[in-house]
């Protein structure tokens, strides 16, 4: 491919391990072992890959980062090698210690995530007791030290109701960025698909009041609404495009153009214990299956939309039609969008699975 844009994120999937066990956690069900992860040297020299092939930002993020004790040596050496870095964290074990050590080690941005604010349905949800508490200590400490901080919130039919003391919370504990995001339905996240989805009528309260914050707060608090697949029209441009933007490391080494691509059967995944990430980029069959528009079936081939959403996610058309090659059934011209509606129905039940390694 000729006009091969320059990636612009890392996504340094540390880990999978993790004291928390949200029902919507983005990790696949098949969560790997701390035995199989990649050893220090190796993040290393991935780091060092990914500033060599013009990459600015490293998402340090998991499962809980926090649980490698290298965090801040990786941290130090993505810093030296002139990358952002973003912890992407629970911020359960975010100490006063472990934060000092990072900040140490050129740590630019920590976005802790948010179950919700009422403690005991937060922390209900997480599966982890006194994790709220945590969190909000840590999201303290992170802006006394004068460190961009944003808070991410998921949203569901369980905690849609706390939407305006989400946002109310962010603006007091001083956060730059609020990212609400409405439960993308990959990893843990498809078996709880029921008892996570919204009503139509949540979806769009969230919305007007997303709206009405964004003009109180503008200047003091971005916010970024992740909208819920479901009750779209179009798809949104996953990942910014298939192999376009960003690349995932997973704890073991596989580069992935997206973090649940490894659902898709057939695809060879080269690992970064035996390839540069330079040379996966450029040639990897996974990376170059569905770039660009060749590969697009119709309606997509020929739309106006082609190089916009880039045919929307190929994880979600592989979860719900069985074919990864297929239109997204999120867009509305789209063969099966039928189905995709018939799935947006919420029960009325908050009985999860929730995410543990070993299924
Ligand atoms: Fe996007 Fe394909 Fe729908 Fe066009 S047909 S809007 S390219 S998903
Ligand atoms: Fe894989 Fe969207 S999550 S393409």
């Amino acid at each position: 491919m000729t006009d091969l844009p320059v990636p612009i994120g890392l996504l340094a999937e540390l880990t999978h391990r993790c004291p928390l066990g949200c029902p919507y956690c983005s990790n696949p069900i098949e969560l790997t072992r701390a035995k199989a992860e990649l050893d220090t040297k190796t993040w290393l020299n991935v780091l060092n890959e990914a500033a060599n092939l013009g990459i600015m930002h490293v998402h340090l993020s998991g499962g809980e980062p926090l649980v490698r004790p290298d965090l801040a040596e990786l941290t130090n050496a993505a810093h030296l090698a002139g990358l952002y870095t973003n912890l992407i964290t629970s911020a359960v074990g975010l100490t006063v210690q472990r934060f000092s050590e990072l900040r140490a080690a050129g740590l630019d941005h920590v976005q802790i995530s948010i179950q919700g604010v009422d403690p005991a349905r937060a922390d209900s949800v997480a599966h982890f007791k006194g994790g709220t508490r945590a969190k909000l200590d840590a999201a303290k400490r992170v802006v006394e030290a004068g460190m961009a901080l944003t808070i991410n919130a998921v949203l569901h039919r369980n905690n849609m109701d706390e939407l305006p003391a989400i946002i109310g919370l962010a603006e007091s504990l001083g956060a730059g960025r609020l990212e609400v995001a409405h439960v993308q339905y990959h990893g843990w996240a498809i078996p709880n698909r029921a008892a996570l989805m919204p009503t139509r009528e949540q979806f769009l309260e969230a919305e007007r009041i997303v709206v009405e914050a964004r003009a109180r707060l503008e200047g003091t608090l971005v916010i970024d609404h992740v909208m819920p697949d479901y009750f779209a029209e179009r798809p949104k441009a996953c990942m910014g495009g298939w192999g376009r933007q960003v690349i995932v490391v997973t704890p073991d080494g596989r580069a992935l153009p997206c973090h649940a691509a490894a659902t898709i059967p057939g695809l060879d995944f080269d690992n970064v214990r035996k390839k540069s990430l330079a040379d996966i980029w450029h040639h990897s069959e996974a990376f170059n299956r569905f770039r660009g528009t060749q590969w697009m079936p119709k309606p997509c081939n020929g739309c106006e939309r082609a190089e916009i959403d880039w045919g929307g996610c190929r994880c979600q058309a592989l979860s719900i039609l069985g074919d990864a090659t297929a239109t997204d059934p999120a867009c509305a011209l789209s063969p099966n969008h039928a189905r995709m509606k018939e799935l947006a129905v919420a029960t009325a039940t908050n009985t999860y699975r929730f995410r543990r390694i070993g299924g």
